[in-house]
């Protein structure tokens, strides 16, 4: 059986944290995700199917739903027992500074169904000091992991 939390939803200043998957908006995640760093030329099926499968956090401005402007994307893979890697984390340049990308963290790690995961990981090339807020930290024993990926991630899907 798989696990589905509900749906959370958390307001401040005139903006909204969901995990509502209906909300997001791909134009937004997958424009901002094509650009970025870390995934950049990033087919947007492929932004679409790993949002499907993940717990995402977007975040909105304007409480309700109708507007549902979308600033900002976070998402979890997780098996909401043990393990969890934070991937895609953004928000949109015209709304950062105000404090949304740790109103973001923090929703995510007091997420409920998150509060027995043993192993957190992300990847971040310049945004250590964001997330050391949040308890991350290189990993001291860092020969301990392993891992293997393609590079260039998204050349072959592109191509094809
Ligand atoms: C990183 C990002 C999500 C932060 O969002 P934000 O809403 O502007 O951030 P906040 O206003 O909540 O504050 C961020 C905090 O992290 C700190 N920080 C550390 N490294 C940072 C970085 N590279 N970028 C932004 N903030 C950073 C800031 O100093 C601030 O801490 P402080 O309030 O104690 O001074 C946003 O700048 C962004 O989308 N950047 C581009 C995408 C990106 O780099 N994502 C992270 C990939 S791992």
């Amino acid at each position: 059986m798989s696990i589905s939390p509900p749906v959370l939803e958390v307001q401040s200043n005139g903006y909204c944290v969901s995990t509502d998957q209906d909300r997001l908006d791909f134009d937004v995640i997958h424009g901002f995700l094509r650009e970025s760093y870390w995934s950049r030329g990033i087919p947007r099926h492929v932004v679409e199917t790993a949002a499907r499968h993940s717990l995402c956090f977007g975040v909105y401005k304007g409480a309700d739903q109708a507007s549902n402007a979308q600033v900002g994307y976070s998402r979890v893979i997780t098996d909401y027992a043990t393990f969890a890697y934070l991937a895609d984390v953004f928000i949109v340049a015209d709304h950062r500074g105000q404090g949304l990308g740790k109103w973001m963290m923090a929703t995510i790690k007091g997420h409920p169904a998150l509060q027995a995961i043993r192993h957190w990981v992300l990847f971040t090339a310049d945004a250590h000091g964001l997330y050391a807020q949040f308890g991350f930290a290189p990993d001291e024993a860092s020969a301990d992991w392993l891992m293997t990926w393609r590079d260039p991630a998204y050349a072959a899907l592109i191509a094809g």
